[in-house]
């Protein structure tokens, strides 16, 4: 399906340079040609109508005309069924747009005025520029410094607000190599027409080429650094209980609240955790911690976030959502394999960088590069628990 998607000519579009762009751009055709169709059949009616019944003679009065039960359930069911198909195809396609796969590789992103941030997990950083292998799913954890902005990729046909307070998510795959516009897409101040840059596709060895080249802690390390650092080990072990829960497993877990609600312990949730330490207290510990709101940058925080879910029972999903493919089903599959070198929806793999064979991926991700301390290690550990599943 995907691959006659790919043949749709859409006039005025973008490059369509991921999995999502033949699609985005068939139903946008749909759209456009449905438009089209009704904006002349209607004008046509008018004109036709408006010469048939004109008034022919001065005294002339139109005749009665009694209600037509016949013509007006046609009118009506007729565009109900039309509009659903829109309905329907525009809901499949925000959910796969907005859901993303577990198996993805994680790039974090930062908004500020006026520049876009990454952070890769390697440990490499990038303002203004992303690099990514062609054909493997990125999923980004994206936040602002600041005020909200839009992170635009029109070749990828993705958009996304960061949002002060909070991360959003949003991933792709892309199926192109080459070099791809980046927008800001939110008015944010002066030079918000400035903040914008370039994603760079590359070949797989290339990336793992490049990843290698500026050498630097995984953010993940770093994390795990910082809270050494803010003495956050006083309270806070990976397996011994203090003054609060252990760290390991922690993250992705469902955690009783002192409310007795229950809590899945996501970005959002540490983050609070962290600037406001009293707002959900895990139940069994006391409310001692104080605050760290302000004293951590954006960075900082997905550092954090980046070493707890480096240790955490899901290194993977982000939470119940996030736990299925089906993003990518509807039919993709087949078409996805040879075009993108992409992973079928129902593959699991340690490393979505690496060769479509879950095995070949496990040599492949050994070696790599000098870069990588906690990362890579980690990766490797979490493809044997997902292969365990
Ligand atoms: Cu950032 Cu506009």
């Amino acid at each position: 399906m995907t691959g006659l998607l790919q043949q749709v000519w859409v006039p005025f579009a973008p490059e369509q340079a991921s999995s999502f762009a033949p699609e985005v751009d068939a139903l946008y055709l749909y759209l456009t040609l449905l438009t089209l169709f009704f904006s002349v059949g209607i004008s046509l009616a008018i004109v036709y109508f408006a010469i048939k019944y004109r008034r022919r003679a001065p005294t002339e009065v139109p005749r009665p005309r009694a209600g037509a039960i016949a013509l007006e359930l046609t009118w009506t069911i007729i565009p109900l069924m039309i509009s659903m198909t829109i309905f329907v195809w525009g809901a499949s396609l925000y959910f796969k747009l907005y859901r993303a796969p577990e198996e993805a590789m994680e790039i974090y992103v930062v908004g500020k005025q006026w520049m876009w941030k990454f952070q890769h997990r390697e440990g490499q950083r990038e303002i203004n520029e992303l690099h990514v292998p062609v054909g493997a799913r990125v999923r980004l954890v994206m936040t602002t410094e600041d005020v909200i902005h839009s992170f635009y990729v029109p070749a990828f046909r993705i958009k996304m607000d960061v949002v002060p307070g909070r991360y959003s998510y949003a991933w792709f795959e892309a199926t192109k190599t080459g070099k791809y516009h980046l927008f800001c897409a939110e008015y944010c101040g002066t030079n918000h027409s400035g903040m914008g840059g370039y994603v760079y596709v590359m070949e797989p060895n290339e990336y793992q080429a490049w990843l290698s080249g500026g050498a630097t802690d995984s953010p993940a390390a770093q994390g795990k650094k910082l809270m050494q650092d803010r003495g956050c080990a006083t309270c806070h072990q990976e397996d011994t209980v203090l003054r609060a829960p252990a760290l390991r497993g922690l993250f992705g877990s469902d955690i009783p609240l002192a409310d007795g609600s229950q809590q899945r312990v996501d970005e959002d949730y540490v983050r609070r955790s962290i600037e406001e330490p009293q707002a959900q207290i895990h139940q069994g510990f006391e409310p001692i911690m104080p605050t760290y709101k302000g004293q951590l940058s954006a960075e900082q925080l997905l550092q954090i976030i980046a070493y707890l879910r480096s240790i955490g029972s899901d290194t993977r999903g982000g939470g119940a959502t996030m736990t299925t493919t089906e993003g990518r089903a509807g039919g993709t599959t087949t078409g996805a394999g040879p075009v993108t070198g992409g992973i079928p929806p129902d593959t699991q793999r340690s490393n979505p960088v690496g060769p479509t064979t879950p095995a070949a991926g496990r040599v492949g991700q050994q070696p790599s590069s000098t870069t990588t301390g906690t990362g890579q290690g980690r990766r490797a550990g979490g493809g044997g628990a997902n292969s365990n599943r």
